[in-house]
């Protein structure tokens, strides 16, 4: 676990702050962003994309191993098609804007959930972040596209039967470690549980957000909408977490 003097930081306080190592982040309200704002809801994505490079810095800057990003859900293919195609452009617009930046930051793009169903110039841009950032040894920028963990579950589930289907597996040695290899977050390896989870907008819900993942994961709800949530929403959210106590059922 690390931990970050603000202090040294921001000399302001003094408040020893517990960083999560694994942040993941329900990045929802852009539409709402945008509706008070008299703007369309694809204003309120931009918003939202911009706000990803900020809190990406802040993240970084303050420690965190990996920030993991809800961008695009399963679900979300239910909504109007223009919506739909403007959400499949961001990740082309971020990236060609961003990647230097974090090439710079020394931030590792990955992706987790179905890649190979986005448009073919999103699919290119996301391969080109994760190549141009593979050799990073900083941060984590993890990016759920296109992601649900429902599917995540099911699919582990279809690949380990099939092991045991040819031979190579014993289903009596099937445990968490083997499921565990088998999701999204198998690569980030010792971070793959998010520590703390937040999500903006008031919402309630985890949306089908890492399931299994989240298990013993900390959550923090705020109503402060995502292009709005900046670098002291995230420092409240983290002094929030500081003051949990974790005991994964113990004393
Ligand atoms: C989150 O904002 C972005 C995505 C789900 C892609 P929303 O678009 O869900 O914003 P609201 O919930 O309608 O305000
Ligand atoms: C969750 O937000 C998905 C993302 C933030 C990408 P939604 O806005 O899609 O969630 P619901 O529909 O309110 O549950
Ligand atoms: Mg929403």
């Amino acid at each position: 676990m690390a931990f970050f003097n603000k202090r040294e930081n921001s000399g302001k306080d003094s408040a020893t702050l517990k960083i999560p190592d694994h942040l993941a982040i329900i990045m929802d309200g852009n539409g709402r962003w945008a509706k008070k704002r008299l703007l369309p809801r694809s204003a309120g994505h931009k918003a939202g994309m911009d706000n990803v490079k900020a809190i990406t810095q802040a993240a970084s800057d303050l420690g965190v191993k990996v920030l993991t990003l809800y961008a695009f859900s399963t679900e979300n293919w239910r909504r109007p098609d223009n919506e739909v195609s403007f959400l499949m452009k961001l990740p082309v617009i971020f990236f060609n804007d961003f990647v230097p930046d974090l090439v710079a930051q020394n931030v590792r793009v990955t992706t987790m959930g179905d890649i190979s169903q986005l448009p073919d110039a999103t699919q290119a841009a996301i391969a080109d972040a994760v190549e141009k950032t593979a050799d990073n040894t900083g941060m984590f920028l993890n990016f759920a596209i296109n992601y649900g963990g429902q599917a995540e579950i099911v699919q582990a589930a279809k690949q380990i039967a099939a092991a045991v289907a040819k031979g190579e597996l014993n289903p009596a040695d099937v445990d968490q470690g083997t499921f565990e290899a088998h999701l999204d977050t198998a690569p980030l390896g010792q971070w793959a549980s998010p520590d703390l989870m937040i999500r903006t907008s008031g919402e309630l819900r985890l949306s089908n957000f890492l399931p299994y993942q989240a298990a013993y994961c900390e959550l923090y709800f705020t109503d402060t909408l995502w292009p709005d949530f900046d670098q002291a929403a995230l420092l409240a959210a983290i002094k929030d977490y500081t003051s949990r106590d974790r005991r994964y059922g113990g004393l």
